[in-house]
């Protein structure tokens, strides 16, 4: 592939468990990404419910409505040669697929993470009281969480660190011509790096 590909805009699609760490990979790869002089947004669920998605639940509508704003969103970013990141937990294969149709430049990332890690970082206490009864429509507890059949990446939180998923996600768009690779990175520091 020609280094042309690199000013294509792509979404990278995280889906995951609440709490598996999408949003601390989205923002690790987002700062490595601008660092090799990618343009990057990242759309995160907890974000977009306050703004652009206010006011809506967790209802699978709710939910639906939710997962196509922000592939709406990537798909304009991607159009506009930027790198979208989504970190949603994006529960329905139907939809998350609608959006890759509808993207085109679509790379699913499965952040997975048994309940069992989960419970124990549970980090926001939002597992214990869904395990106790007390919330309602809890992704993974008391609400559905349809894994992807044949995500692009697979990384695993529960057995992986940050760090090692991180680069796993890198080398596989380093692999596939979506970035450049780190050291072919041109620095406006060393002049005569032609590298691309
Ligand atoms: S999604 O299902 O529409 O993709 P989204 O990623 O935007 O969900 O929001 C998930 C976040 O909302 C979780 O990280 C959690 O903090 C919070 N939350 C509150 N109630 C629920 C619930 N019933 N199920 C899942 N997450 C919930």
């Amino acid at each position: 592939m020609t280094s042309g590909q690199h000013d294509k805009g792509f979404t990278l699609w995280f889906t995951g468990l609440s709490g598996a760490g999408k949003s601390t990979l989205a923002t690790r790869i987002a700062d490595e990404l601008r660092h090799r002089g990618l343009r990057v947004e990242i759309l995160d669920g907890d974000e977009v419910r306050t703004n652009l998605s206010k006011g809506l639940g967790f209802s699978k509508e709710d939910r639906d409505t939710n997962i196509k704003r922000i592939g709406y969103v990537c798909k304009l970013l991607t159009r506009n040669g930027v790198v979208a990141i989504s970190a949603a937990i994006s529960p329905y294969r139907e939809v998350r697929d609608h959006n890759r149709k509808e993207i085109g430049h679509f790379i699913e990332v499965y952040v997975k993470c048994s309940i069992e890690a989960l419970t124990k970082r549970d980090v926001k206490g939002l597992y214990k009281k869904a395990l106790a009864g007390e919330l309602k429509n809890f992704t993974g507890v008391s609400d559905p969480y349809e894994a992807p059949l044949n995500p692009d990446i697979l990384v695993d939180s529960g057995t992986q660190r940050v760090e090692e998923s991180a680069q796993a996600i890198l080398s596989y768009l380093e692999q596939h011509a979506w970035i450049p690779k780190a050291s072919a990175t041109p620095s406006p520091h060393e002049p005569g790096t032609h590298a691309r």
